[in-house]
């Protein structure tokens, strides 16, 4: 296998953007990680990926890989258009990965992209709803909010943890998004604030969820053996592992508590790796709630089983502790534009191995992880990446 680079990055402003249309987001953060590359064109590249669940509902757009393609006036020999729900774009980048490290192409382009904010919240979550299984879930309720709040109560019962403690990653994760010019809240708040906002699903209020937006990311991979003929700070593709629970369906998995599937997805990609928790210095997960972040923790391996809130009271995971998560703000306040979410974890990974990332900058950072989940937790995706040297 051929070791693979990430030699451009790109992503749109995030929130809500009723000024482009779906391709039209894509052509904005496409251009972006071209012109982040030294020399490359959309016709130089051999591979298009597009991660996106859900254009039909929300656009009526069937097939945009094919529209987008023409619109960057790309002629690809390798297009696909990838949808695995929330994690549809870390699962384009896998595929991009394997293309390359298999000798198939020498260049690929991956985009994610979705546009949720051109209906209402409550269509939003109905459109969502339509990605669990519709006859024994979503018909019953089992919706992300509800479904994340049984998984938030079983933990509770079973280790502890407070309304308090998931507060405060909403709280960190807001003051990281505040310095991401791309976020789509720059706001900070405080735990008062997010036990103070509307109860969504109890114990989660509406501060401890990740919102509905707009937004488009894009990654360009490379062989790393060319990867300096296109960008002086490439950043390598080191791990990488995919991995899901015998059952889509939240009743029949074997723990709520514990995602044997992260774990290993993790396990895989740090087994690629030869890498272990402890060599990571910065992390991008899928806080799509609160608690989401707060298990993500353990299963990667950041610290044991159960000592979650531990790790959080004790600010490591802040931007200057030992292991800072979601430097970009994450899905809670960066935004959550499910098809974009995994392409940007790798892009802001790549940012901070390049040290690029200014008031958010993670001193030091050389090896990352970026970890994109769909479903009720029932799969994962996960990656490192290392600065080359
Ligand atoms: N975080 C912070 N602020 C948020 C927010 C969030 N998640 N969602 C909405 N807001 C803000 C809005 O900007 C707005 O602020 P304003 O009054 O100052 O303009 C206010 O809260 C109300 O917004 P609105 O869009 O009316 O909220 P809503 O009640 O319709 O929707 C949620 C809120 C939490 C229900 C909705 O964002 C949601 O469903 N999130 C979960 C998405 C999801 O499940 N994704 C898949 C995960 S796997």
């Amino acid at each position: 296998m051929r070791a693979v680079s990430v030699v451009g990055v790109g992503l749109t402003q995030w929130g809500k953007r009723r000024d482009v249309s779906l391709a039209e987001l894509m052509v904005e953060s496409a251009m972006k990680a071209f012109a982040d590359t030294k020399s490359l064109t959309p016709q130089d590249v051999e591979a298009l990926y597009i991660g996106n669940a859900q254009a039909e509902r929300f656009q009526e757009q069937a097939h945009p890989a094919n529209v987008t393609a023409e619109y960057l006036g790309m002629s690809p020999r390798v297009v696909a258009r990838v949808e695995m729900a929330c994690s549809s774009g870390s699962v384009g980048v896998r595929n991009a990965f394997f293309a390359i490290a298999s000798g198939q192409v020498d260049s690929a382009l991956v985009l994610g992209v979705e546009k949720m904010c051109n209906v209402s919240s409550a269509e939003a979550m109905r459109n969502l709803c339509l990605v669990e299984d519709l006859t024994w879930e979503s018909f019953h309720g089992m919706i992300p909010p509800s479904g994340f709040a049984l998984i938030a109560s079983r933990y509770m019962h079973e280790y502890g943890v407070t309304q308090e403690q998931l507060a405060k990653i909403a709280v960190k994760n807001h003051r990281n998004g505040a310095k991401n010019p791309i976020a789509q809240f720059r706001k900070e708040i405080t735990v008062e604030d997010v036990l103070n906002s509307p109860m969504v699903a109890h114990p989660l209020n509406l501060l401890d969820c990740s919102p509905i937006s707009d937004g488009s990311a894009a990654v360009i991979l490379a062989p790393a053996k060319q990867a300096r003929k296109y960008n002086d700070t490439p950043v390598d593709i080191i791990g990488s592992g995919q991995f899901m629970e015998p059952s889509c369906n939240c009743s029949n998995m074997e723990s709520l508590t514990t995602w044997r599937a992260l774990v290993n997805a993790a396990k895989d990609a740090y087994s690629m790796a030869k890498l272990s928790p402890s060599d990571l210095d910065i992390v991008e997960t899928h806080d799509c709630f609160t608690i989401a972040e707060l298990i993500e923790y353990e299963d990667l391996g950041l610290c044991k089983k159960g000592e979650g809130p531990a790790l959080v009271d004790s600010g490591e995971t802040e931007i200057g502790g030992r292991i800072p998560v979601n430097p970009s703000g994450g899905l809670k306040s960066k935004g959550h534009p499910v098809g974009a979410t995994g392409v940007a974890q790798i892009a802001e990974v790549s940012e901070q191995l390049r040290g690029e990332c200014g008031p958010r900058q993670v001193d030091g950072a050389t090896v990352g992880m970026t970890q994109n989940l769909s479903g009720f937790a029932t799969h994962h995706v996960c990656h490192i990446l290392r600065r080359q040297n």
